[in-house]
């Protein structure tokens, strides 16, 4: 199977648009067939600022999936879910609360940015604060490996990591840790038990990262560890307590910026989007309308590309040869402006073809849409259970 597990969430609040495929949706439908894929919809991030808008966030759910699957994401090679639907997210985000120094939350840059860019809501809620903690406790609870975000995000996977720490600090103290770890290593063999020493000692007596990173890549290839042995074996590697949760990497996803219809970025709040399957007559109309370079008021002005949004679209779309054939027919006035956007007109409809089909299978049987996530849900929250099982053990919770 998959050494990594990748993880990531969206919020449903409301219609996908060309840049969340180019930005988001192309790389995850990639990822999943190179790694173990989990995509859930942060339904509960979403209240965090929609909170007086609930049925926004309940149509959103259910188109987004759908969106997820136009663009070609495969519920036979990836695990997609509510998160909702896996209150064990819930128990983690309470569990993890106890040890989470207020001061870490404040600290977290979107808390204060969003405050400030949403500010006709009222942001100063206990939810709010806690949105960065609730994002560690999807992430911890699946021990994803790695979550793939945009740059915005990276704190988050930060402040994860350290709560992360944090937590295998204050509760990875198991007693009979050190014997319990010799027994593991024992358990590798004699000849990995004697390297695994080794690299151990060559690392915690003379700080050889070298030896530290051979001697996890030795436990990488372990197949038949148990995870508690694996865990135990990391965390005597480099001399804390066995870690519980372990600590994802941020997978930075080339940031692919997609150029919305006034040349800024695509963005609902700059009303300048193509929806994922916006109808044919409507694109056609709202490339057609596009604004381009000021300077071209006649026919025979000649433009500049550099100064229009549309050639930001043809370097989205357009083949080279259609593109020199802007640069020159624009540059001579020899092309107009409409016969310019014809062929984004067309590149667009044709990206969208696919996924219009897609769609509209599972638009003809909801049901279909929602055993996919029945069966998401279900497969989550034996993966999160795992977890969750180990947690309250660590801190003294499991009474049964
Ligand atoms: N905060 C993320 C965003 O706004 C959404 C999200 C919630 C998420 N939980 C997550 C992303 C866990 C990755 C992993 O885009
Ligand atoms: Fe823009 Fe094309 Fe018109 Fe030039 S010809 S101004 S690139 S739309």
């Amino acid at each position: 199977m998959f050494a990594d597990r990748v993880l990531s969430g969206m919020r449903p609040t409301g219609s996908l648009h060309l840049g969340h495929y180019h930005g988001v949706l192309k790389n995850w439908v990639q990822m999943q067939h190179e790694y173990e894929c989990l995509f859930f919809v942060a339904d509960w991030h979403a209240l965090t600022t929609h909170y007086d808008t609930p049925e926004v966030i309940e149509q959103s759910v259910w188109d987004m999936v759908v969106d997820w699957l136009a663009a070609g994401v495969d519920p036979a090679h990836a695990t997609l879910f509510i998160q909702s639907q896996v209150p064990e997210h819930a128990e983690l985000h309470l569990l993890l609360s106890m040890i989470t120094p207020l001061g870490w939350l404040e600290r977290v840059p979107t808390y204060k940015d969003q405050q400030e860019k949403l500010s006709e809501k009222d942001l100063s809620t206990y939810g709010f604060l806690g949105y960065p903690l609730l994002q560690s406790a999807d992430i911890l609870i699946y021990r994803a490996t790695q979550v793939p975000v945009g740059e915005d995000q990276v704190p988050h996977i930060e402040f994860t990591r350290e709560i992360a720490r944090r937590f295998n600090h204050i509760y990875g103290r198991e007693s009979g840790f050190v014997e319990k770890a010799e027994a593991a290593v024992k358990r590798l063999g004699s000849r990995k038990a004697r390297l695994y020493n080794e690299l151990r000692t060559r690392f915690q007596e003379q700080g050889d990262l070298m030896a530290l990173e051979s001697a996890k890549s030795l436990l990488d290839e372990q197949q038949s560890l148990s995870h508690g042995d694996r865990e135990r074996l990391f965390g005597y590697l480099e001399g804390g307590g066995k870690m519980i949760l372990s600590e994802p990497r941020a997978m930075l996803t080339a940031a692919s910026r997609m150029p919305g219809l006034d040349g800024q970025k695509m963005s609902k709040s700059y009303e300048n989007t193509i929806t994922l399957r916006e109808d044919e007559a409507s694109v056609a109309k709202k490339i057609r309308t596009m604004p381009t370079d000021p300077a071209r008021i006649r026919r025979t002005d000649a433009g500049n590309p550099e100064k229009c949004p549309v050639w930001q679209l043809h370097q989205v779309y357009s083949t080279d040869a259609t593109r020199q054939w802007v640069i020159k027919g624009c540059k001579s006035a020899g092309i107009g402006c409409i016969e310019c956007k014809q062929p984004v007109i067309e590149a667009v409809l044709a990206e969208q073809r696919p996924m219009r089909e897609r769609a509209q299978l599972y638009l003809d049987d909801p049901v279909m849409v929602k055993n996919i996530i029945a069966d998401g849900c279900e497969k989550a929250r034996k993966l999160a259970s795992e977890t969750m099982r180990e947690v309250r053990e660590a801190m003294g919770l499991s009474y049964m």
